[in-house]
């Protein structure tokens, strides 16, 4: 397995082998939306690129338009232009929803981003039930239940076509073990699993490669690097939001996959939350092999992961068994 997802997850923003795909953005005006529109419209692997939010859309859309590359950028704003935003998508990404202040943790966003994730996943229900969707809006380890039981109610729910986007943290484990090894970054693949908020993010470092050995010490502050590396970027922005670039980057390198998948190319992975029978978690995030139609297989956890690393997952599983249950919970109110 890991010599699969390190075959066909290491090639950072490789898109060339896909072309023609559908892609609507929603909260294409954010912090991530534009950056990750910008990554998107210059792919050859995108024909269309459909931006929706509910201000500044039309700027972002005619800014991006100028750019010679062939997706073609159309604008959608406001909440009576969302279902027309979404028809005829093959896929669609979610960053919508207010980022993190210094302080606040990925659930604090709870209460704010959960409904703003309900409408969107309405209407995706509603006008694209066939899409991949790919929810990026925190926090990811309940709003992408909050997702499920959107399509559920609408009873157009398919398991292998809804996920949480923890490249992130796959981005940020392959940085910093590259950095203290001295290894090429752009070709360093360390998997990620678990969820998408401090200890639910799990990193594999034995699974790395190239190949990363650390004293326990040294993997004691990697890990915790990795698993709070938002915190580092909330802080540095003192007030100003959450990681936007290199979530932008990330969303567009997993967005890039799922599109080479969709074009055909065979064994695409990806570590991505999805509904899963892995742990007790509900959910969780394991390397998932991509295919026209979204998950072909969910590969599981490797085989070798240390005890180390099976004792982060115990401590992850009750914290996302708690954020699905509120996720839930708020899905059926
Ligand atoms: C992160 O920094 C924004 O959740 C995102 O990990």
């Amino acid at each position: 397995m890991a010599t699969m997802f390190t075959r066909v997850c290491s090639r950072g923003l490789a898109t060339s082998a896909a072309r023609g795909s559908k892609v609507a953005v929603l909260g294409a005006a954010g912090g991530i939306g534009q950056p990750m529109s910008l990554l998107l419209k210059q792919a050859p692997a995108v024909s269309q690129l459909n931006l929706y939010d509910i201000v500044n859309t039309p700027g972002v859309a005619a800014d991006l338009s100028h750019i010679n590359s062939n997706a073609k950028v159309k604008s959608y704003q406001g909440s009576e232009q969302l279902d027309d935003a979404l028809k005829g998508m093959d896929v669609v990404l979610i960053p919508a929803g207010v980022p993190r202040k210094p302080g606040m943790t990925r659930d604090d966003l709870f209460n704010t981003n959960a409904s703003i994730v309900q409408t969107l996943a309405e209407a995706c229900a509603r006008s694209c039930p066939e899409a991949i969707l790919g929810i990026i809006a925190n926090p990811v380890n309940s709003t992408v239940p909050i997702t499920v039981e959107a399509f559920k109610k609408h009873g157009v729910y398919n398991p292998n076509k809804i996920f949480g986007v923890t490249t992130l943290d796959v981005v940020r484990a392959n940085c910093f073990v590259a950095e203290l090894k001295g290894f090429d970054a752009d070709s360093t693949l360390v998997p990620v699993v678990g969820g998408h908020a401090g200890k639910t993010i799990v990193p594999l470092i034995s699974q790395s490669n190239p190949k990363a050995e650390f004293d326990q010490e040294t993997l004691d502050a990697l890990t915790h690097r990795i698993q709070f590396g938002g915190d580092e970027v909330v802080k540095a922005k003192d007030g100003a939001g959450s990681a936007t670039l290199s979530m932008a980057f990330a969303g567009a390198k997993w967005a890039f996959s799922v599109l080479r998948a969709l074009a055909g190319e065979a064994g695409v992975v990806e570590c991505s939350y999805v509904e899963s029978t892995i742990t007790d978690a509900k959910y969780f995030s394991t390397p998932i092999q991509f295919n026209k139609d979204g998950m072909e297989k969910n590969l599981g956890l490797p085989s070798g992961i240390t005890k180390f690393e099976e004792e982060l997952i115990a401590a992850a599983v009750p914290e996302l068994q708690a954020s699905i249950k509120k996720g839930e919970e708020f899905a059926h109110k």
